[in-house]
């Protein structure tokens, strides 16, 4: 109705309702160093094919006078009502795509009232993103230390900004090999560009020899050093379950029996994911897992789901398969790139605006009633 009231007065949105055009669009404007970090994926690109297809091999099957014009989106989570399935995914750097950054992400998503999953690998501070995100909803995603001290100090400055839920992201615990990354050398991260929850972190600065100010370097080089050749085990999940008193997610399930584990671990949630794309070449697209984790652990744990959602149907397909609410990747990073806050706020309405007409269309009020069987595969 908005685009329409605009057009009777001439003028046009400022970016395209296209959500599948956006990459093209973002392109345009992003250097190459950024639009090859945000759209890249592992070696030869083979999972983040197979995240499209798995969504293009599901079609919708409308049911028609069903009365589904009066529509409600609403969706609980962990006892807090949002008002529509949708999260936006953890990204880290994203000064890389627009000056103002994670805080632009912020306030788009609390002005709609959408969580917004900070990245350890964040470019401003965790209490800076707070501040930005006002009383809007805020998880924390994890990337975990193998130091106890600095993980105990992260999450405690998280839960003290008021992040509710963590999202603890184990596909990650090295970087896979990324071409479009690798050969630019990784330039963002040597520029330091990532690591502002690090290097504003008292624990991690204790460990330092010489300040972050003082030997950039040697900083950047100890922080990744917390990351990789990690020998974290299931086990362990009892410590972060002792320092977090909210609900823990584990990101990048991708086998029923890790998500059984997880439930068996006392998580609360998976989120079924292969990181777009980002880790395993050859990898199973991420919506031909989502059924059976669902069916083995959906009455146990909430399941979120991300890797390959570009629109509106896209989303209702993944909460037909089994999915809680979905995350929402690099569409929104895109309209970051393109036009910073407003540009978030874009893809987001667009999204939401899109999926409600596709649910209406298709029969449904809710997205609880959707089931397996408003699909078919084919
Ligand atoms: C990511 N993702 C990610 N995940 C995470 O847990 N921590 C992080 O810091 C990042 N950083 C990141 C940067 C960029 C540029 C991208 C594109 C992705 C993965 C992200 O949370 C999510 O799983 C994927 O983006 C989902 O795939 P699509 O929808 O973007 O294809």
């Amino acid at each position: 109705n908005e685009i329409y009231l605009q057009g009777l007065a001439g003028t046009t949105p400022a970016f395209t309702t296209d959500l599948t055009a956006l990459e093209e669009a973002a392109k345009a404007v992003l250097t190459p160093e950024a639009f090859g970090y945000v759209a890249g994926s592992a070696g030869a690109g083979a999972t983040a094919r197979a995240n499209r297809e798995a969504f293009d091999r599901w079609k919708i099957v409308p049911r028609m006078l069903t009365d589904a014009t009066d529509r409600d989106l609403t969706t609980t989570l962990f006892d807090a009502e949002i008002p529509a399935p949708v999260l936006l995914a953890p990204v880290g750097v994203q000064s890389i795509v627009h000056p103002d950054a994670e805080l632009a992400t912020a306030r788009a998503a609390a002005g709609l009232g959408l969580p917004m999953i900070l990245s350890t690998a964040s470019s401003r501070t965790i209490e800076q993103v707070a501040e930005a995100s006002g009383d809007g909803p805020r998880w924390f995603q994890l990337y975990w230390p193998n130091d106890p001290d600095v993980c105990a100090s992260i999450l405690d400055r998280a839960r003290k900004a008021g992040f509710t839920a963590l999202v603890v992201t184990l596909d990650t615990w090295t970087l896979a090999w990324r071409p479009r990354d690798l050969d630019r050398s990784y330039l963002p991260f040597i520029r330091n560009e990532g690591t502002a929850i690090a290097m504003s972190d008292p624990a991690f600065r204790a460990r330092l020899q010489k300040t972050p100010e003082e030997d950039q370097p040697m900083a950047l080089l100890q922080w990744i050093g917390m990351f990789t050749g990690t020998d974290h085990s299931w086990s362990q999940l009892a410590v972060l379950r002792e320092l977090w008193d909210g609900p823990i997610l584990l990101k990048g399930i991708q086998h029923a029996d890790d998500a059984r584990r997880a439930a068996d671990a006392g998580m609360n949630g998976v989120v079924v994911s292969n990181h777009g794309g980002r880790q395993v070449d050859g990898a199973l697209g991420a919506l031909e897992a989502l059924p059976g984790i669902a069916q083995a652990v959906g009455d146990r744990l909430e399941v979120l789901f991300d890797s390959g959602v570009r629109n509106g149907s896209d989303l209702l397909k993944a909460l037909a398969l089994g999915a809680k609410a979905v995350l929402l990747g690099r569409p929104y990073v895109y309209g970051l790139g393109l036009g910073g806050e407003d540009g978030v706020r874009h893809v987001l309405r667009s999204l939401l605006a899109e999926f409600d007409l596709t649910l209406g269309l298709a029969g449904h009020r809710t997205p609880g009633e959707l089931t397996p069987e408003v699909l078919v595969r084919g």
